[in-house]
């Protein structure tokens, strides 16, 4: 029986309870099929109240050991600012294990009463999770003075804009054959031209992939009037993110969109985490949905090869959505919710 090291940081808030509800899900899942030795790390916005950092200097190197890593969710600006809590944690792990494909899927679970009238669409986005918008390159001068400047860079490279169109145009050949290239190269000139034209040269070595341009504003009309003409959705770091939140709404709410952080090369771990933050409006209260976490973890064990369990889960999630529970925000608990899930696991 194969065991794979599993890294475990729970984060903030909901984080922890959905986390807990996923580990639940996976040991259920695991039985007869395979095991899981997992390590938990506390690295959090309280460790950093107490440390001075979201994780300790040799965090990353801890992490490059593990098979896979799984995270809940990090935040909690009351105490630390959202720029620190992120550039501190999630996306130095993104870059330094080149986990370039975020991965995240958009589709009405069965039971689950969307806020569209459409219902049959089947989307997956994938964004683009280690350059663009968020690379981090920028400054500011004259800080609190009136001559104060800002400047934040996008930073778009040959490799990283091939690589993430490349695993769009496969994902595509898998599934109905159809890619959008989502960006605003009428408005940003150099970066977005610059995508459109890898986006073209690529379109000829996969000619049986039918490809849509679309700008990032007309692309966000078109995921609320039809949805359904949409497959595969590739975006640059911050169109990809902004899209995910609206996918996440039609899907009936954050509490069902879940995320891979792949590195398809394999040299280094991939990291599972749902779409949704540390969510402090709900911490604490066992209402937060576990869906969008537990479908993160199936999309773990795809990664692992482990296929069979991966859509195992997924049956299980839409056995208990079928039954209205977890379909509708609030209506179960988080406790609810992963017990029906595992009821169906194990039925
Ligand atoms: P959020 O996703 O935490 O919450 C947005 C809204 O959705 C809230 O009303 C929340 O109650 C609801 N919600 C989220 N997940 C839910 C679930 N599973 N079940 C039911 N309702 C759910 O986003 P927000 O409020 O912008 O950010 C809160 C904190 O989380 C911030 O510190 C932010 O930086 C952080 N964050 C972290 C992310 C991560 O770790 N990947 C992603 C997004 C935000
Ligand atoms: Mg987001």
């Amino acid at each position: 029986m194969t065991t794979y090291t599993l890294a475990l940081i729970p984060g903030d808030g909901i984080g922890t309870d959905v986390t807990d509800a996923a580990m639940e899900v996976l040991a259920a899942a695991a039985k007869g099929r395979f095991s899981f030795e997992t390590t938990r790390f506390p690295w959090s916005c309280e460790y950093y109240l107490e440390h001075g950092t979201m994780m300790p200097a040799d965090g990353i190197e801890t992490l490059r050991g593990f098979d896979a890593i799984y995270l809940g969710a990090v935040g909690w600006p009351e105490t630390v600012p959202d720029s620190v809590s992120l550039h501190g944690l999630l996306l130095p792990i993104r870059k330094a294990f080149n986990q370039y494909a975020n991965i995240r899927p958009h589709r009405l679970l069965a039971g689950v009463e969307g806020p569209l009238k459409a219902e049959g669409f089947d989307i997956l986005c994938i964004r683009e999770n280690t350059e663009g918008e968020y690379s981090g390159a920028g400054g500011r001068v004259h800080e609190g003075k009136d001559n104060e400047v800002a400047v934040e860079t996008s930073v778009f490279t040959r490799a990283g804009v091939e690589r993430i169109l490349r695993f769009g145009f496969e994902q595509a050949r898998a599934r109905r054959k159809h890619l959008t290239s989502v960006t605003k190269s009428n408005a940003q000139k150099y970066s977005m031209v610059f995508w459109d034209e890898v986006t073209r040269e690529l379109a000829a070595e996969y000619p049986d992939v039918t490809v849509s341009h679309m700008h990032i504003d007309a692309m966000a009309a078109k995921m609320v009037m039809a949805p359904q003409d949409l497959d595969v959705v590739v975006a640059s770091n911050l169109f990809g993110d902004i899209l995910t939140d609206l996918g996440a709404a039609i899907q009936g709410g954050l509490g069902f969109a879940a995320s891979a952080n792949i590195n398809p090369d394999r040299t280094a771990p991939s990291m599972f985490e749902p779409v949704h933050g540390s969510a402090p409006d709900i911490a604490g209260q066992n209402i937060a949905n576990p869906i969008a976490a537990i479908w993160s973890l199936a999309q773990m064990l795809e990664h692992l090869g482990e296929a069979e369990a991966a859509a195992a889960i997924l049956a299980a999630i839409e056995a208990a959505t079928a039954k209205g529970i977890g379909s509708c925000p609030g209506a179960s608990s988080t406790q609810e919710i992963t017990a029906a899930v595992i009821a169906a696991l194990e039925a």
